[in-house]
C-alpha cells in the first residue's frame, strides 16, 4: 500500500505506543504470584489473568483476523474463553465463572501475549489500512481501561483475604510527608447558556492524540442552566460528618432504589472502610492504614454520592456542567503518574482528573446522532446505555495519557469498587 509520509510517522507512533502499553499491562502484575491472578471476589471482578488474556484476545479477533485472511487464533479453544461479552464473536465463556479457568496456565497466557506482540510489530512494520490503524488504537485505549480494572478488582479480591496483602509498597516519604489542611468546600459558579459537549474526533485518532471512544461522539450543542461546581472533591472527613450525623441510617436522604440497596448490603461506610481501635482503617492498594481525613472520599456508589449530596444541600453535576467547567478551567489533564491511591486535596488543586471518577446525576445514554460502528467492535458502548451512570474525570488508577475531558465512563449505581468519589453542585438562580 502507498502511504503520505505523514501517515507513516503515524504508524510509527502507534508502533512504539503499542509496546509500550502492552509493556505497562505486564509490570502491573510484576509482583504477583499465578494464585493471585487467578482470583475473582465476584461477577464483576475479573482475574488478573482473564485481562491479561482478554486484552490479547482483542488483538487477535479484532485486529488480526481481519488483516490477514488466513490468520488462526492462537488456540482455537480459548476464543470464547476470553471473549468479555461480544455476542457477535460468538457466546462468551460465562462472567461469574472467569475465575475457574486454571487452564491455561499462566504461563501459557504470557506466552500467547508475547506470540501476538510479534505478530502485532510485524503488522505494524508495513503500511496498513487507516481503519486498521483506528482498530489498534481502539485496542490500546481498550487495554489501558483494563489496566485500570485490574487494579480494582485485584484491590477487591485482596480485601477479601483477611491477610490483606499489599500490593505495593507506599511511595518513599509518603507517610511522613505534612499534609496541609483540608481547604473549605467552595462553589465556583457558570453563566451556563449555548454549550457544547462531547468529542469533535471525526473517529479514533492513530494515537491518544485526538483519541475518543464512539460514545463521547459527536459534539453537540447544549443549554446549560447558571450553576455552581465545587473547587475540589468531597474530602473523608466531610463524608465522616456524613456519617456521624446519621447519614446512612436517615432514609429522606435517599433515592429510593440506594436505600434500598444499602439496607440489603448493611453499607455503613464507603467500601474499603473498617472500624480498629475505635477509629475508621481503609484497605489500598499499600495496605492497611487509618483513614486520612484529607483525602477525597473513595469507593462510594453513586447513591452514596447522592445522598451526601442532599444531606449537604447540594446536588451532584451533570455529565455537561462536568465537562463545561473543566474545560472553563483551562487546567487540562496534569500528566501525573499514576500513584493508585488519590492524594489528599489541597488549596488550588480542582482534581478534575488523577484522583477519583466523580459520579455525575446524569444517565448513561447516547449523544444525539450516535453511531456505532459496524460488526461486532461496535458492541463496544453502545449496548450498555441503559441502568448505568455517567462518572466524569479520572481516578488515580487511570494510566497516564488515557483522561480527557469529554471522557464517559459509566457504572451501575450501586457499584463501588472503583476509585469512585463525590464533586457537588449547585442551582444557581437565574437572573
Ligand atoms: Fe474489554
Amino acid at each position: 500500500m502507498n502511504i503520505g509520509n505523514s501517515q507513516w510517522l503515524a504508524q510509527e507512533t502507534l508502533r512504539t505506543h503499542f509496546a509500550t502499553v502492552r509493556r505497562q499491562t505486564l509490570a502491573l502484575t510484576a509482583g504477583l504470584s499465578a494464585e493471585d491472578c487467578l482470583l475473582q471476589s465476584m461477577p464483576e471482578a475479573s482475574p488478573v489473568k482473564w485481562h491479561l488474556a482478554h486484552t490479547t484476545w482483542f488483538f487477535e479477533t479484532f485486529v488480526l483476523a481481519r488483516a490477514r485472511a488466513d490468520f488462526r487464533p492462537y488456540d482455537e479453544s480459548w476464543r470464547a474463553l476470553f471473549n468479555s461479552y461480544y455476542l457477535g464473536i460468538g457466546e462468551p465463556h460465562a462472567r461469574a465463572q472467569r475465575g475457574l479457568l486454571s487452564r491455561p496456565s499462566l504461563q501459557e497466557v504470557r506466552t500467547w501475549r508475547m506470540h501476538t506482540d510479534s505478530l502485532m510489530q510485524a503488522l505494524l512494520s508495513t503500511p496498513q489500512a487507516p481503519d486498521l490503524l483506528e482498530l489498534i488504537a481502539l485496542g490500546l485505549q481498550h487495554e489501558q481501561q483494563h489496566q485500570e480494572l485490574l487494579l480494582t478488582d485485584l484491590k477487591h479480591h485482596f480485601w477479601c483475604n483477611p491477610l490483606r496483602p499489599v500490593y505495593h509498597a507506599p511511595p518513599v516519604g509518603q507517610a511522613t510527608a505534612p499534609v496541609p489542611p483540608t481547604p473549605p468546600l467552595q462553589f465556583a459558579e457558570q453563566a451556563g447558556g449555548l454549550a457544547e459537549l462531547g468529542h469533535s474526533g471525526a473517529g479514533f485518532g492513530s494515537v491518544n492524540e485526538g483519541f475518543a471512544f464512539d460514545n463521547e461522539r459527536p459534539l453537540h450543542r447544549i443549554w446549560l442552566q447558571p450553576f455552581a461546581l465545587a473547587t475540589r472533591p468531597v474530602s473523608n472527613g466531610e463524608y465522616l460528618a456524613f456519617m456521624r450525623d446519621g447519614g446512612y441510617r436517615r432514609a429522606a436522604l435517599w433515592l429510593s432504589d440506594g436505600w434500598e440497596a444499602q439496607q440489603r448490603a448493611g453499607w455503613q461506610a464507603p467500601l474499603y472502610w473498617f472500624r480498629r481501635d475505635g477509629q475508621w482503617w481503609q484497605f489500598t492498594l499499600e495496605g492497611e492504614r487509618p483513614v486520612r481525613m484529607e483525602e477525597p472520599v473513595c469507593h462510594v456508589s453513586h447513591y452514596e454520592a447522592d445522598a451526601y449530596a442532599r444531606w449537604a444541600g447540594a446536588r451532584l453535576p451533570t455529565e455537561a456542567e462536568w465537562e463545561h467547567a473543566a474545560l472553563e478551567s483551562g487546567t487540562g489533564v496534569p500528566a501525573v503518574e499514576a500513584t493508585r491511591h488519590p492524594a489528599p486535596v489541597r488549596e488550588g488543586d480542582p482534581q478534575f482528573f488523577g484522583a477519583v471518577w466523580q459520579w455525575t446525576q446524569s444517565a448513561y445514554l447516547p449523544y444525539p446522532g450516535f453511531r456505532t460502528s459496524p460488526g461486532a467492535v461496535g458492541e463496544y458502548n453502545g449496548k450498555f446505555m441503559s441502568g448505568q451512570m455517567v462518572l466524569r474525570g479520572s481516578s488515580c488508577a487511570t494510566p497516564t495519557g488515557h483522561a480527557r475531558a469529554s471522557y464517559r465512563n459509566f457504572f451501575a449505581p450501586g457499584a463501588r469498587w472503583q476509585f469512585s468519589g463525590i464533586r457537588l453542585a449547585r442551582d444557581v438562580p437565574v437572573g
